[in-house]
């Protein structure tokens, strides 16, 4: 009897590894690896959560027809072209399923979200990334790598893992450049926490048409990462598509329950929001102080680079990392994005912080 065979290509896929939640051996854990909320979920929405839990017998509504209202009225856009997911990975993987098969390329940038290239293989297609410049997406090499297989271009923005983003003319810049029938997908899963003037979540280039979708989660500074929820914001026939191959109740209700009641407590977002511009600011200048390497960042983490020993890429990162989980502290390594010798750091709770930055100063010292 012989085994059966997955589609050409998916064991070409190296899976996605999340960020590691425990040490062993420590039981004070700092945890800065996945880029979730310092302060954790909004009491509300944990409230809401778990008042969910006395209708579990029942299905959910298939339409999120209150979230996507709700999510409608907070940012200005028409409910029904909201297409809600479990997790913004979702909708990423329903567009590929939908729009891209074998002989197709899927475009993104150099250290773009590893779910792009992943999402891609699995629909059968091939990802192909553009060189940044400076850790920093750039339109004219990614507009260079289009062809006549070109069908869909994620671009992250502000970008994981590196923080840096684009700005709303840059974005326009780039949907002018493409042909019409390539889906340009605008990934603002850090929009909240990207404050600068000229930065653009991409919602008014998906209302100008041009087949941009607009994808944005609960996960980061809604802090409901555990719950499973995300969004995408699309052009009418988009999400008439995407609702046609979606499962039919993707999203649970104790997650859509939690999902309106973060939507609604406006000051925790607000917290988390001003908590994060005083201490991603703090971080980035203490890291800069310590003689390392660190780009701007717009979202609630900053990648570090540390120098390179001749022919040991990874080595003064691999040993930062182990002197901070020798702390207690856990960040994110990135040899998977091909930046072996960087970590990420999520920005916590003040404290953590301080550890964070003493303990990278401490081995710095020792090293
Ligand atoms: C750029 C980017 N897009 C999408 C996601 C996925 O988020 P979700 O939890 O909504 O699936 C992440 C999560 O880290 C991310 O960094």
């Amino acid at each position: 009897m012989s085994d059966p065979s997955p589609r050409s290509g998916i064991l070409d896929i190296a899976p996605y590894v999340g960020g590691v939640s425990a040490l062993e051996g420590q039981k004070r854990i700092i945890k800065l690896s996945s880029n979730e909320n310092a302060f954790g979920p909004s009491p509300l929405a944990q409230a809401a959560y778990t008042q969910a839990a006395e209708d579990l017998h029942r299905y959910p509504d298939g339409d999120c027809t209150e979230l996507r209202n709700a999510i409608a009225d907070l940012n200005g856009l028409e409910a029904e072209r909201i297409v809600c997911g479990a997790g913004s990975d979702e909708i990423i993987s329903l567009l590929c399923q939908a729009y891209v098969g074998p002989g197709d390329e899927v475009l993104y940038s150099q250290h773009g979200f590893l779910m792009y290239p992943i999402s891609a293989k699995a629909a059968g297609a091939t990802p192909v990334f553009a060189l940044e410049s400076d850790l920093t997406s750039d339109v004219d090499a990614l507009l260079e790598k289009v062809n006549e297989n070109t069908s869909l271009l994620f671009l992250a923005n502000p970008n994981n893992p590196t923080g840096t983003y684009l700005s709303g003319d840059e974005l326009w810049r780039l949907r002018q450049g493409l042909r019409d029938d390539i889906i340009l997908v605008i990934d603002a899963a850090y929009a909240e926490y990207a404050t600068r003037d000229d930065y653009s979540s991409g919602k008014d280039l998906v209302d100008g048409g041009g087949n941009v979708v607009m994808t944005r989660t609960f996960s980061k500074i809604y802090g409901l990462g555990g719950a499973r929820l995300g969004w995408g914001y699309c052009p009418a026939g988009i999400a008439d598509v995407l609702n046609r191959i979606r499962g039919p109740f993707n999203v649970s209700t104790p997650a859509m329950e939690a999902g309106l009641a973060a939507l609604g407590d406006c000051g925790f977002i607000d917290k988390a929001r001003a908590h994060n511009d005083t201490w991603l600011a703090w971080t980035r200048e203490q890291v800069l102080a310590l003689g390392l390497e660190t780009p701007p960042s717009a979202g609630n983490f900053i990648l570090i680079k540390f120098p390179v020993k001749p022919g040991q890429n990874s080595a003064i990162a691999d040993a930062a990392d182990a002197f901070l989980n020798s702390r207690g502290i856990i960040v994110r390594r990135m040899a998977a994005y091909g930046l072996e010798d960087c970590l990420r750091i999520t920005i916590g709770l003040e404290d953590e912080m301080r550890a964070a930055v003493g303990a990278l100063k401490e081995f710095l010292e020792q090293a």
